[in-house]
């Protein structure tokens, strides 16, 4: 588990991924204050209690840090920044049953293009097991030295 480097100066272009899900029904958008009871909800019932209380963090921002994609106005994935620490992306994660649509890539790259805009130059995704996804969507490399980076003496 490694923590991995995004240039967000050399981001690839979101849109296209975004307007070809739209058509498809699913909308890919910052999440509202007024959704968060039920966006925080649908991460922990998916993803557990750790990724539901960064996910928290991301609604204690104005504007909140988490994107979110919806079918049919049901959650159907969410990716979060400025959580685990300032700069950091994650987590993200999308519904098993729509998994391998392009999804992922819309949150991630909406994600980091909101942060680019914020006026990070690089982004820093935290702990992560696999960097492949990364690696393909959006070019990211791995920080040498960054396990366990942040997350040691991590409470059981
Ligand atoms: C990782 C995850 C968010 C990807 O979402 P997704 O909607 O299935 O991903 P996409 O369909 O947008 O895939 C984008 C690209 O990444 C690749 N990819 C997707 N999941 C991958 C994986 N687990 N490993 C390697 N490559 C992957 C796809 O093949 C695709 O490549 P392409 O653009 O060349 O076609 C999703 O699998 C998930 O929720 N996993 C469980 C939670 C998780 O592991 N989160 C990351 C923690 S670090």
């Amino acid at each position: 588990m490694s923590d991995l480097l995004v240039k967000l100066y050399e981001l690839p272009d979101v849109r296209l991924h975004v307007d070809k899900l739209r058509a498809e029904g699913i909308n890919v958008r910052r999440a509202m204050a007024y959704e968060k009871h039920q966006v925080v909800a649908w991460v922990d019932d998916s993803f557990g209690k750790a990724w539901a209380g960064e996910c928290d963090v991301a609604f204690s921002r104005n504007p909140v840090s988490c994107i979110i994609a919806t079918e049919n106005r049901i959650v159907i994935g969410f990716a979060c920044y400025d959580c685990a620490a300032m700069n950091f992306f994650g987590p993200i994660g999308v519904a098993e049953q729509v998994r391998n649509r392009g999804i992922g890539k819309a949150l991630l790259l909406s994600a980091l293009g909101a942060m680019s805009q914020s006026g990070y130059a690089y982004a820093i995704i935290g702990g992560v097991e696999s960097a492949e996804f990364y690696l393909t969507s959006a070019g990211a490399i791995e920080i040498p030295g960054s396990t366990p980076g942040i997350y040691r003496d991590r409470i059981r």
